[in-house]
């Protein structure tokens, strides 16, 4: 019997590069997004059905995992992957900012896992996939905020794993460098204040560096890759890290250490 995976935040990027690679190996996608009537660029198939799914929205997110188990007979994987990130001087961002990017990337994420425990524990078994970053273990300027959550995620998986693996189910976390997705163009909240002053000479340096970085991005079908891979892993392995930056980065860090690290950003950045 096929294997079936829901994914959250399927509409664009690497939520719906997955629905699809995923119906291509022959599993069962339930590709949930916030606007199904704008659903476009899926693989025809009657093993991928799409499902309204707001991660700010309770009754959705139940609504979504009890529609899938309904037509699949069961979830044996969850891929919290919806989220975006906020970008620009944290003295800039309004309260409004702040609360949505938490609710969004942490408390969205929370919520989709805690209606998924109890179904995944009744079966004996499940994979909850978190997508984290690479943002999620070392940092830059100016996505304080967004780092704030993927630091939040990677604490809340790894602590999950002694509980939840009690129980039969297994934690992963996916962490991407740079790909390219829709997440630094329409999905990016720019944080910016009149009259702000102060960092307009380390945005201009930032802004270049980040430039050359995106240039270098993978395609979002490295991420599909990985959460395959990580969805189908039968170890206990935790983390799986996606592009070769992504693995540069937590090298220099596992290696040199904070110091290091951070000092090589202040070099260029600071
Ligand atoms: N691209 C990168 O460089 C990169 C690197 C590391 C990690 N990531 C992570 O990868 C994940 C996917 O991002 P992406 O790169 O694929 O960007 P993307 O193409 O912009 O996709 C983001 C997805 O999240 C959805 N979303 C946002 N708020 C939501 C909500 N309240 N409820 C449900 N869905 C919501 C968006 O839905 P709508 O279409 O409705 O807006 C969209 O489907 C994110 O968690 C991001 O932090 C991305």
């Amino acid at each position: 019997m096929p294997k079936t995976i829901l994914i959250t935040g399927a509409s664009t990027g690497i939520g719906r590069e997955t629905a699809n690679y995923f119906v291509k190996k022959g599993w069962n996608v339930a590709a949930t997004m916030r606007s199904p009537e704008n659903a476009e660029g899926f693989e025809s198939s009657g093993r991928l059905k799409i499902y309204r799914l707001d991660v700010l929205d309770q009754g959705s997110i139940d609504a979504a995992i009890a529609s899938t188990i309904s037509d699949f007979g069961k979830i044996d994987v969850l891929l919290n992957n919806a989220g975006y990130g906020t970008q620009g001087p944290f003295e800039a961002a309004t309260k409004d900012q702040i609360a949505r990017q938490f609710d969004t990337n942490v408390i969205g994420l929370i919520a989709v896992m805690q209606s998924i425990i109890p179904h995944m524990k009744e079966n004996g078994s499940g994979t909850i996939i978190n997508v984290s970053s690479i943002g999620g273990r070392v940092t830059l300027p100016f996505y304080s905020l967004y780092h704030g959550t993927k630091w939040a995620v990677e604490g809340l998986t790894e602590s999950l794993t002694f509980e939840l693996g009690e129980v039969g189910i297994k934690m992963r976390l996916i962490e991407p460098g740079a790909i390219a997705t829709d997440f630094g163009g329409r999905s990016l909240d720019i944080l910016s204040k009149d009259g702000l002053t102060g960092y307009d000479d380390m945005m201009a340096r930032f802004t270049k560096a980040r430039d050359a970085f995106v240039d270098r991005s993978s395609p979002p079908i490295a991420v599909a890759r990985e959460i395959y891979k990580a969805a189908t892993d039968r170890s206990d392995r935790l983390r799986y890290l996606v592009g070769n930056d992504a693995k540069f980065f937590w090298r220099l860090r596992r290696i040199f250490g904070d110091k290091f690290i951070m000092g090589q950003v202040k070099n260029r950045l600071g």
